[in-house]
């Protein structure tokens, strides 16, 4: 498929029903997971611009940081550290309406107001996060979590 994405301006809801088929269409027929993680976190990015997106991968017990878009991040966390690390613990997705509030929040960047972080799972494992930073607060909800649930349901590890 041609590589430019189309951008819509509209709902959240139809933004991301908008990119949805698009990132369908740029992971078919492309097996390299770094390649894919880093196109997912580009037209996220291209579409929402998010203060920072991306994803960190499990590797020897730590979440190392991996292909993202935005300032330079924290390269390691451990298990049950900051939200990554508790998203990673708990198996499950994690909205942090204002980051000041989470107890143990890891500051990558003091811009950086609210967050999502959702688990990658295979087979009952958890194997890495997609992380979703916003410079405003109260920036994500049931809306993100669902259509960011879908968006990672089309990643093969
Ligand atoms: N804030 C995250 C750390 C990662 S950065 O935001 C990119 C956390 O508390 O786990």
């Amino acid at each position: 498929m041609a590589e430019d994405l189309n951008i819509l301006n509209g709902s959240k809801e139809d933004q991301y029903e908008n990119l949805l088929p698009q990132i369908k269409g740029l992971l078919e027929g492309e097996p390299d997971l770094i390649a894919n993680l880093a196109n997912i976190a580009a037209a996220l990015k291209e579409q929402f611009n998010f203060f920072w997106v991306g994803f960190y991968l499990v590797k020897h017990d730590e979440l190392v940081l991996g292909p993202f878009q935005g300032p330079v991040a924290c390269t390691r966390i451990k298990k049950g550290r900051g939200v990554c690390g508790t998203a990673w613990e708990q198996a499950n997705t994690i909205i942090v309406p204002d980051v000041e509030k989470f107890p143990g929040h890891i500051a990558c960047s003091s811009l950086s107001k609210s967050e999502i972080v959702l688990p990658l799972i295979k087979e009952a494992n958890v194997v890495g996060v997609l992380d979703v930073d916003s410079s405003s607060l109260n920036s994500f909800d049931e809306t993100d979590k669902i259509y960011l649930e879908r968006i990672i349901e089309l990643i093969k590890f």
